[in-house]
């Protein structure tokens, strides 16, 4: 069984993050909101369940190497994924 407490290393808009296993990125953009006044987050604005898709944003898989964009309410945070675009209410 996996160690559920190990971070898995990340990097937004080139900044480089260690964010918990279980977090979908739409909650890692939160967090990384509230450290970091550059990167706001304007919760209001989200559905978190699929409907809005205002969360969409682009990556590269830190897996496959491959780029994505997806609905960051939706998708799990892997070892080593590089986002390049945050959603578009989201940043300075
Ligand atoms: S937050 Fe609404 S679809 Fe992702």
């Amino acid at each position: 069984m996996p160690d559920r407490s190990e971070n898995l290393k990340v990097t937004v808009l080139g900044q480089e993050y260690e964010v918990p296993e279980t977090d979908c990125w739409l909650r890692v953009f939160q967090a990384v909101g509230f450290n970091n006044p550059e990167f706001f987050f304007h919760s209001g604005y989200y559905c978190w369940n699929n409907r809005c898709k205002t969360c969409i944003f682009t990556y590269v898989d830190g897996e496959t190497g491959e780029t994505i964009t997806a609905q960051s309410c939706l998708t799990k945070v892997k070892n080593g994924d590089q986002v390049i675009a945050v959603p578009n209410n989201m940043g300075s």
